[in-house]
């Protein structure tokens, strides 16, 4: 059962009725000021920290679902009927319902009573305030007297402070009111030098700043009192709740539009000149009425709207595929490609899922999340990069998070994640293929944010493959640390204590457990730097690297291997986890992937083997689950994952991040048919069918599909900020479209085609265009195809790297014989 329909043409999701299974929400903004928008105009808004610079409020876990919003009400000023033209939080009937969720705006058309509302919500580029359109239109054969009223609760700044430290809270709120300007200023009088407003292009029916005032004691936002008798009543707000709402009274001929504007934005004073007059205790609004004033005007939204158009366009055409499958296609040239944007954005901190207090930027997280929008944007790729290597630690070790306000790493989710300071070589040397930019590696940069211990990039790199060579355990596999990318697999924490985070927790002295993932994700790592450092002409560095490298393969060799499939580890105790030999969790998704991606038995039939066990044991239509048998209960020598019941999260769910590690392995195990099949069984369009079951959003991958142990088999959650994203589109891109940026050029390797059509790519890279087209043959299901034949510019080239271009404009013919590409369904 479908909620909606893709829109492929406007790049759009159209939801057609607003009781989606869960809010089906959107992003704002793409610099400082961001937002997250439901389907029904639910979620808030904040400045660069989700929790420090909270603008709205928000409930989370709230009944009924996604309470907190940018609500609007119609009033229909001769019967006293009212509604919400994006249905919550009245949840009036209306006559028609459409929202259209687009690449940084969401737009909500409704129409009830003959008045048709079209809310379109974005945030402009470049600046830290959001606009709301609102486009009414009379459809009635005569007049029609209605009100319109907008409304936002604030937040008092500290979302966490906000829900929580009511004794202070309900005393500090403070607003002013000024040429129907509402500006939000509390603690502005202490120490804070920035505050929000609320603005309308009409404000002259008034306003209120209480929330008491405007929904009445006893009554919530689906039944304002200000809204039921058709008045606010001009209450500022002394402590309590401060909010903002605006009325306009409007009197609309038959047929006849109106547009009115609201602003909610954010602006900041010198520390030193916050006053006007000074001393005065009344913020200064000098810099900011321009601002407010120009954003409400319909020519300036209009061109802003345009421009953020445009400025996703130009972003997503760094990689555009017709690939003849509609799925494949939609989620590579928009939807995916929009998602790996919201993570580089957001990283895991807010969403439906995560509440913007919790989490920072996780070391590894970012990293892997780089690999899926360094083509987009490559300079500020660098810079993530840059940042991200600035909270190394001088053991090479890492931070496992850090904050996006102040760039400092913290320990505040634990630490000695022993696979994190892995993931910034693999986020670098993807960046240096990308660009070429391989001066990156000498640029300076200090550990742990400490002045004065500056060193190139490159050494940490250095000490980042140090940190595994010098952490090995009894079987020369690296030490797992509190945990490898697996959070939730403890093997030293040994928890009984109800509550305690297992991230954080004490772990048990002595341990020597072990991770065969760590040690493939070793090898792949250890070999791009390799090749890395060749290209600078270090031949002694490289040969270190893959000495290095091959070791550790030895050792996967003679311990990671259990017969059928790669183990996943070693306990404290040394005993093998993984193995056929365990009651429960014998057979683990990650090290398949990891140690096939870093080329671990493919020369020897185990990597066939192991992925043949996968796809026996682990695979299910609904993707493939993390590991079987689940654990039926706690057991205190794994620790969290362990903690879930059977079928969710690490614990047997199908942890979609890992999926795109399988499709890469079966395509360099030559089975492109196979990872395709991957491929589409958690694709979200594909999935857009079960909507009913899949439940999250169908644009974009969520962290997780329980799997097949659990009662709700098929039913995603936490979507948006995940891993998924990124992986998701390199598996498409670069190993099933088969286009990888390479340090010499660009490797045209395309494992899939149409069986029939021609598959064509746009992509940029290294300043130029490529334009390519694949002719395959037309048999379907012929098998893996091969490049047979490249022609770039009109020159044949040998093998099938396209190379660096000499012009704006490249042109490639591919033929990719035997068999087709394979062919794909549409
Ligand atoms: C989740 C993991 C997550 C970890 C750290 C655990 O509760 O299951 O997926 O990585 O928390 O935030
Ligand atoms: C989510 C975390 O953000 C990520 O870092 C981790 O690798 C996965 N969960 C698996 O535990």
């Amino acid at each position: 059962m479908r909620y909606g329909h893709f829109d492929d043409d406007h790049r759009e999701y159209v939801i057609t009725r607003p009781d989606t299974p869960l809010p089906w929400i959107n992003y704002l903004g793409s610099d400082e000021y961001f937002g997250i928008i439901s389907n029904t105009a639910g979620g808030y808004s904040f400045v660069r920290d989700a929790r420090l610079r909270r603008l709205t409020r928000y409930r989370y876990n709230n009944a009924p679902l996604d309470l907190g919003g940018r609500y609007l009400y119609l009033r229909d000023d001769d019967t006293g009927d009212y509604w919400s033209p994006s249905w919550q939080p009245t949840q009036g009937d209306l006559e028609e319902y459409e929202c259209r969720h687009g690449l940084g705006y969401t737009t909500i058309a409704s129409q009830r009573a003959g008045i048709r509302a079209e809310t379109c919500y974005f945030v402009p580029i470049g600046e830290t305030l959001e606009v709301w359109r609102v486009r009414l239109t009379n459809e009635r054969p005569g007049p029609a007297r209605v009100s319109l009223f907008g409304t936002v609760e604030f937040c008092l700044w500290d979302a966490q402070d906000d829900a929580t430290n009511f004794q202070r809270n309900y005393s500090v709120g403070e607003v002013e009111v000024e040429d129907g300007v509402i500006y939000h200023t509390t603690e502005y009088r202490e120490r804070r030098n920035h505050f929000a407003y609320f603005a309308c292009s009409d404000a002259s029916a008034g306003f209120d700043t209480s929330r008491d005032a405007f929904l009445g004691p006893y009554r919530g936002w689906d039944r304002p009192i200000a809204v039921e008798r058709g008045a606010v009543s001009g209450s500022i707000a002394h402590g309590w709740q401060p909010m903002g709402a605006h009325q306009v009274r409007l009197e609309l001929g038959p047929g006849e539009t109106r547009d009115i504007i609201f602003v909610l934005g954010y602006a900041e004073n010198p520390a030193d000149a916050k006053f006007d007059p000074p001393g005065s205790g009344r913020v200064d609004k000098r810099r900011v009425r321009p601002v407010i004033a120009s954003h409400l005007e319909p020519t300036v939204v209009e061109s802003a709207l345009v421009a953020l158009r445009e400025a996703w366009a130009e972003r997503l055409g760094a990689f555009q595929v017709e690939s003849g499958n509609v799925h494949l296609d939609r989620m590579v040239n928009t939807w995916n490609a929009y998602q790996c944007m919201v993570t580089f954005n957001l990283s895991r901190s807010a969403s439906s899922f995560e509440s913007g207090i919790g989490r920072g930027m996780g070391f590894r997280d970012s990293n892997q999340d780089l690999l899926g929008f360094v083509h987009m944007v490559p300079g500020r790729a660098r810079e993530r990069i840059l940042d991200i290597a600035a909270t190394q630690l001088p053991t090479g070790g890492a931070y496992h998070q850090y904050q996006p306000l102040t760039k400092r790493g913290n320990d505040a989710v634990g630490s000695g994640f022993n696979d994190d300071p892995a993931w910034l070589v693999l986020a670098v040397t993807a960046y240096a293929r990308e660009t070429g930019d391989l001066a990156i590696l000498d640029e300076p940069v200090p550990y742990d944010n400490a002045p004065g211990s500056e060193r190139p990039l490159e050494d940490h790199l250095r000490r980042a493959i140090d940190y595994t060579l010098e952490r090995l355990g009894p079987h020369g596999l690296p030490l797992i640390g509190r945990a490898d990318w697996n959070d939730c697999l403890n093997l030293n924490c040994f928890s009984d204590t109800p509550g305690e985070s297992f991230q954080t927790t004490q772990n048990r002295d002595g341990g020597v457990a072990e991770s065969v993932f760590i040690a493939g994700l070793f090898v792949l790592a250890a070999n791009e730097m390799a090749e890395l450092v060749d290209h600078r002409g270090d031949a002694s560095e490289g040969a270190r690297l893959r000495e290095a490298a091959a070791d550790m393969v030895a050792s996967v060799d003679a311990h990671g291997w259990d017969g059928d499939w790669f183990r996943r580890a070693y306990d404290y105790f040394g005993e093998p986890i993984g193995s056929a030999g365990n009651d429960e969790g014998q057979i683990f998704i990650e090290p398949q992937g990891m140690c096939v991606m870093a080329g671990i038995g493919l020369a020897d039939g185990r990597a066939v083997r192991a992925l043949a066990a996968v796809r026996d044991r682990l695979a299910t239509p609904h993707g493939i689950v993390l590991v079987q048998p689940a654990f039926s209960g706690y057991q205190l020598r794994l620790g969290e994952i362990t903690s879930y019941p059977p079928g969710y999260k690490e614990n047997a769910g199908i942890f979609c991040h890992t999926n795109p590690w399988l499709m890469i392995a079966e395509v360099l195990a030559d089975n492109p048919l196979g990872a395709l099949d991957y491929y589409l069984r958690i694709n979200p369009s594909v999935r857009e069918a079960i909507s009913e079951v899949h439940r999250c959003e169908p644009y974009v991958y969520a962290q997780m599909i329980a799997g097949r142990d659990a009662p709700t088999h098929g039913e995603a959650k936490n979507s948006w900020l995940t891993g998924t994203a990124a992986w998701n589109y390199v598996a498409a891109t670069q190993w099933l479209v088969g286009i990888r940026p390479e340090l010499d050029g660009l490797r045209i390797d395309p494992r899939v085609a149409t069986g029939g059509a021609k598959l064509r790519v746009t992509r940029r890279f290294r300043g130029a265009t490529y334009r390519i087209v694949v002719h395959g043959s037309t048999e379907p299901g012929a098998g893996p195809a091969r490049v047979t034949r490249l022609v770039v510019n009109g020159t044949p080239v040998e093998g099938n790297v396209a190379p660096l271009p000499s012009g704006p404009d490249v042109e490639i013919e591919v033929h990719a014989y035997p068999g087709s590409p394979a062919a794909i369904p549409a």
